[in-house]
């Protein structure tokens, strides 16, 4: 799998050259600015001056190679798509507003703060962020919640004939993976995408984001469960340890309870909560990292906000 080099985030020095080499000027300038030269020429500053230069701009995607005036000094890939329009197709919002958020200076190719408007890009190698978010400027990526019912299966075929994800996500034309594993009786939020770098990272025990779920378990649940959760429960693989845990609900001999954890391990809501006394009888993943279920239908998906997608990108370090 590619793992493409990245610059730091607010890396100050110039960006690093990806994909196909960018001729690239001296650097403009970036930041509070040095004191003032009177004389020096200034960027667009009032809204007609900011106005008048994006009318002024060609949307026409076909680089020219005569256009050599209004190139960026520091961003300008030939061939390269305009970065307002990237940002448009990924989600970010109208193009018009784009150009507003680049000349807020709110716009990073590749580490380097673009100002001016018209920079052409290349969303298949360089990493945008909007206000140090990433977006999810590479076209064809698909990031999907999906709320998985239970008796169905985390694959997207079974030769035994079983239900699987794949069933509810309609004729997708994209080959989608799923990111984890929900149990065959799990229910609850499920992504998938066609990212294979942020998929990767997601399912990395080194990169663990917190996964949340509720369960309905057995037993009359005590004060200390929590802090036994908490402290580890020693399981047949080594010990399983509980970021948070909250009693919802509890009526006689049964509880709704809430569990927050990094783990991995197959079954391992249940089986931590079967070593303490109190066998799960149904359990819902509600959060993946960033993620919500939210009020997702069981059986159905939904497209993730470019938000949602930055959130997961900072979550793995992307
Ligand atoms: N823990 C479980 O026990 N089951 C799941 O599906 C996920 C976590």
């Amino acid at each position: 799998m590619r793992t493409p080099e990245r610059e730091p985030r607010n890396t100050k020095g110039p960006a690093a050259p990806r994909g196909p080499a960018a001729p690239r000027g001296p650097a403009a300038p970036k930041g509070p600015a040095a004191p003032r030269n009177p004389n020096a020429p200034r960027g667009p500053r009032t809204p007609r001056e900011i106005k008048a230069l994006i009318d002024a701009l060609d949307d026409d995607d076909e680089f020219d190679g005569d256009d050599e005036g209004e190139r960026d000094s520091l961003i300008d890939v030939p061939g390269g798509a305009r970065l307002q329009k990237v940002m448009a197709e990924a989600g970010v919002g109208s193009r018009r507003y784009c150009e507003e958020l680049i000349g807020a200076g709110r716009v990073e190719v590749d580490g380097e703060t673009v100002r001016r408007f018209g920079a052409r890009v290349d969303p298949d190698y360089q990493v945008i962020r909007v206000d140090g978010k990433r977006i999810p400027a590479k076209p064809g990526l698909a990031y999907l919640a999906f709320n998985k019912p239970p008796k169905v299966l985390t694959a997207m075929s079974d030769p035994r004939g079983r239900k699987t994800v794949a069933d509810y996500l309609g004729d997708r034309s994209e080959r989608l993976f799923h990111i984890g594993r929900l149990d065959y009786d799990t229910e609850g939020l499920m992504l998938l995408t066609n990212d294979g770098e942020l998929a990767h990272r997601l399912a990395h025990p080194s990169f663990e984001v917190a996964k949340t779920y509720l369960a309905d378990v057995s037993g009359q649940v005590q004060r200390d469960l929590g802090r036994r959760l908490m402290a580890g429960i020693e399981l047949d693989d080594g010990v399983a340890t509980a970021d948070t845990f909250r009693v919802i609900d509890r009526s006689g001999q049964r509880a709704l309870v809430e569990i927050t954890l990094h783990e991995g391990r197959k079954h391992v809501v249940r089986r931590m909560l079967a070593a303490a006394g109190h066998p799960v009888t149904r359990l819902v993943r509600t959060d993946v990292g960033p993620i919500k279920l939210g009020n997702l239908k069981p059986g159905t998906s939904r497209s993730l906000s470019t938000r949602e997608i930055g959130e997961l990108y900072a979550a793995v370090g992307l």
